[in-house]
Order: C-alpha cells, then structure tokens, then sequence
C-alpha cells in the first residue's frame, strides 16, 4: 500500500507566500521520508480551493470572472510548488468535472443516510475563514474608529448572516467523533490533540453545509436544488476522497498523514471525521498539525505588505535552500519567524560552510573511532526525529556530525599529511571517515533537500540504488572515489 500524504488545498484569492510552501514541503518531506525509510511508494496530492466567499470577492475586486481568477492563481500555486521540489501526484482543483462529481456524490450519499436536513443560518459568518460562527465565538472591537464584530480565534472581521440552506446535524455524531479522536486518531504535535479534545467537551452546533445562490453564484450546485450551492468547506474537504478515485474504487484510504496548518484544526479534526463517520467512510489517522510563520516578528499580512511571496523567496534561495530553511527553522508546535538575514546567515553556516566546506576539503587535499560512532548512530536519531515530523532535530544531528567531522578534518590536516609519504594510512583513514559521514549525512538529507542530496551523493560516488535509508544504517564498505561534478552544494547568499 501506498503511504497517502495530504497537504491542505489553498484558496486562490491571492498568490502564494512563504507559509503556503511551508504546508507543501513538509508534507512532501513526510512522503519522501516515508518512501526513504519504509520502501512504500508515497503519494502527495494538493492542490487549489476555489470556490465560496471569500474567491468569489477577489475575483470581483480584481474585475475578473472568478473562472478566469482561479485559473491564473492556481497556475501560480502549481508553479510554486514545482519550483519547490515538491512531488505530487494529484493536483486537485475544487472546479475540476471529477472534483463536483465526487462531491455531489458524497452529498448524496449523507443525504441517502439522513444526514441532510432543511434549515436556515441566523448568525455570523467569517468570509476570510469561510466559517460559521457561534456568539461565543465573536467579540466586539474598536478598528479605525468604529465598532466591529470580530472572530475571537482568527481576528477577522465577521459579518451577519440569515439565510436558508441545508444542515448536517453535528450533535448527532458526537458521541461517535469523541470516541473515534480519542482511540483512533493520532493528532501532532499532542498540544493539538489536546485543544481539539477540549473542543469536543464542549456544544457542537449543527453545521450549515449549503449557502443561497442568491447570496453565493460560485461553487457546486446542491443536487436536485438549483437554489443552494455546497458550503465551500465541505465541498473542498472532499478533495481528499476525489484524490483517491472517489466514488470510484477507493485504493488507498484514509490518508496516513494529513498535513494542515492550525487554523484549520477544526474542520479537519470536528467537520471532517464526522462527515466522514457519517457517510460510514473510514475517518484520518494522523493530523500533522503546523504553526505558522511570521516575518520579522509580524504576521504576514497583505495589508501590511510584509507578505513574503512564494516566488521570491524561491529565487532567492533556491528549492533546497527555502527547504531546508522552512524545515530547519520550523518547529510543528509553535511559530517560526522568518527574516532574511537569519535565513542567509543559517544558509551559509549550515549549507555552504558546515556541509559544503567538508566536501570541499575532500575534494581538495584528496582529506577515528569516535567520529565513525556518531556516524554509525546517526540513522537511528534522524529517523527518531523524522518519524515525529521533526524535521529540524534531524538536521540539528547531522549538522553535529557534520561539525565533528569538519573538526577533525581541521586537526588532522590531510594537506599537511599528503606531503609524508610515511603517514599515508593516516591520510586513507582520515579520508575516509570524512567521506563515510558526508555518505551518510547525504543519504539522510534526501528527504529535506532532494536536489542539493542528490548532487552531493552523485560527487561522492554512491550508486542510486546505493542510497536507501539501510544504505545510511550500515559503513559503506570500500572507501569511495570523488565523482565528477562540481563539488559546490550551495551557493552562499549575500
Ligand atoms: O485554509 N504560516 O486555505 P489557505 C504557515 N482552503 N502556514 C500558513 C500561513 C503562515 N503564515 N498562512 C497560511 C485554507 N498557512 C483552506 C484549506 S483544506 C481542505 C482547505 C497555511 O490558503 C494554512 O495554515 O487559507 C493552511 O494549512 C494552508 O496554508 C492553506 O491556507
Ligand atoms: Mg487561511
């Protein structure tokens, strides 16, 4: 079976910025490493939201039809994605024929079980979140010297609401949803699991699952009612099921690890299972819940303009370097910051010095028993971290063994060695071991930095069929040749 990761699917009413690519790349992250470490073929889908509110009003201030907007933008996001290495296999888009069809499909299938029923809203509603929301949840707040309704938990300005649609009553399957999140579902980091159980303690409104043409023209017709179209978020949690053939044959479901940032816990962790227990279809099994990143210190916002696009960043750095940054600096369980001249300084340090600079002296001077042991040790501790999603502790331990190693390069001077003819076992061993902690320090990497790995491994000599995780678990048994090809990684930033 395959190992089926997800990663959310983005609303294209702006382009996408530097947290975007961080949902992308750590779910694609999950799925190599899940290929590298277990041998199962992985399989990523992503893909772009667009359908609702908050699309259908960008595209109108942007004077477009929203078919014309959601193409251009969702172009972007695949492009950004491509550009960033990130291997999909599924790119779902919500206004995709197979896509409405999946979700028609479902609709039918909750209403065949009963679970539809004829409601109105009276309330309010988060265009930015695309969420409903209880008085609980909103406060008032003074902005620009008038009163506003605000949501609580994301800040965004709500407005009223009263219309007719469909529910699905969530009270129903309370009991079932507690049961399954408590003995079923694994949700990481554990901080997450414990807020989204604090949530099910509480009330669950029935939810609203349709809106009213005459209020909302852009998304998928409710079946058999022309005059309702499918609430945005039902229609793009489906994307899920739609990437894996749904209502065809479903060959792998559920997802093993469905990535998604902290802002939309709730509807994967609450709306999700129980539309999915519903529909009597299996619910996740993992939630790998991320933060979210700020700049200099500031939330990225576009009214700010401190928003950093995926596109430069991309060139900036490069594919591997925006990774490893992303993946380096980024810790699941709570906010990264990002700012140029850490990720330029962590880049250089990390990339083009620690990891580059012990290549380059092999290569250079043609470069222990205890250094060999942290190497040899050095599988089991990546794969712990990794295995948590920790990416950052895994490359907190190669860097280690890359310093220890750029150390004792530095002490036993091989350029030095090369000129006594009488210490040339030396000179192999020191080599060697140089060369065995770049081996395996790249077979290791092949996760985070696929393309820079890929190249490092290709200079030392390792065969590809030679770099499988077991490959970096066992000494490589002849010492290797320097390959051809340039023997620098990364080019340092300025
Ligand atoms: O929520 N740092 O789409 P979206 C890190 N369409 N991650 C960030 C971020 C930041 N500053 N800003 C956004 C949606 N993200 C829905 C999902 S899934 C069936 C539907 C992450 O474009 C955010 O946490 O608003 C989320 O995981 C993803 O980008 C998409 O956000
Ligand atoms: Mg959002």
């Amino acid at each position: 079976m395959k190992y089926f990761v997800t990663t959310p699917i983005f609303y294209v009413n702006a382009a996408p910025h530097l947290g975007h690519v961080y949902s992308a790349v750590l779910a694609d992250a999950a799925a190599r490493y899940a290929a590298l470490r277990r041998g199962r073929d992985a399989l990523l889908s992503t893909g772009t939201d667009e359908h609702g509110q908050k699309v259908r009003q960008a595209a109108a201030a942007a004077g477009l039809p929203p078919a014309t907007l959601c193409q251009r933008v969702s172009l972007q996001f695949r492009r950004a994605f491509e550009a960033a290495d990130v291997q999909y296999a599924r790119y779902v888009r919500t206004t995709d024929p197979d896509h409405a069809h999946a979700v028609q499909h479902f609709w039918r299938l909750l209403d065949s079980r009963g679970y539809i029923q004829k409601g109105s809203y009276t309330g309010w509603y988060s265009v930015p979140d695309e969420s409903f929301l209880t008085p609980s949840q909103v406060t008032e707040e003074v902005r620009d010297g008038k009163k506003v309704a605000i949501s609580s938990e994301s800040g965004h300005v709500v407005t009223w609401a009263e219309e007719e649609n469909y529910v699905f009553p969530m009270s129903r399957m309370r009991d079932d949803l507690r049961h399954w999140v408590r003995n079923h579902l694994d949700v990481r980091p554990a901080k997450f699991g414990r807020l989204l159980e604090s949530w099910l303690e509480a009330d669950l409104p029935d939810l609203s699952v349709s809106r009213p043409v005459s209020r909302l023209d852009w998304g998928v017709p409710v079946p058999g009612d022309d005059q309702q179209v499918v609430y945005v978020w039902l229609d793009a949690l489906v994307n899920y099921l739609t990437a894996s053939g749904y209502p065809g044959q479903l060959e792998r479901w559920p997802p093993d690890c469905q990535v998604i940032g902290k802002d939309i816990l709730k509807f994967h962790g609450v709306y999700w299972p129980a539309l999915l227990l519903a529909a009597g279809l299996a619910p996740p099994r993992l939630l790998l819940c991320h933060s979210h990143w700020t700049v200099d210190g500031v939330k990225m916002s576009k009214s700010l303009g401190n928003v950093v696009s995926a596109d430069e960043a991309l060139r900036t750095y490069t594919a591997d370097g925006l990774r490893y940054f992303l993946l380096r600096e980024g810790v699941p369980h709570s906010d990264g910051n990002f700012s140029r001249k850490k990720a330029a300084n962590l880049l250089n340090a990390e990339l083009a010095d620690t990891l580059g600079n012990l290549l380059g002296r092999c290569a250079a001077a043609a470069v222990a028993d205890l250094l060999l042991q942290t190497v040899a040790s050095l599988p089991a501790a990546v794969g712990e971290a990794y295995d948590e999603f920790c990416f950052y502790r895994g490359l907190e331990a190669v860097q280690a063994a890359l310093r220890s190693a750029n150390q004792f390069v530095q002490l036993k001077e091989p350029w030095v060695l090369r000129k006594q003819p009488e210490r040339e076992a030396e000179l192999h061993s020191c080599l060697a071991v140089a060369m065995e902690t770049l081996r395996v320090a790249g077979i290791l990497l092949q996760p985070v930095v696929p393309s820079l790995a890929g190249r490092l491994l290709d200079k030392l000599g390792v065969r590809p069929e030679a770099r499988g995780w077991r490959h970096a678990e066992r000494p490589c048994p002849e010492g290797g040749q320097l390959g051809h090809g340039s023997a620098v990684l990364f080019q340092k930033l300025r």
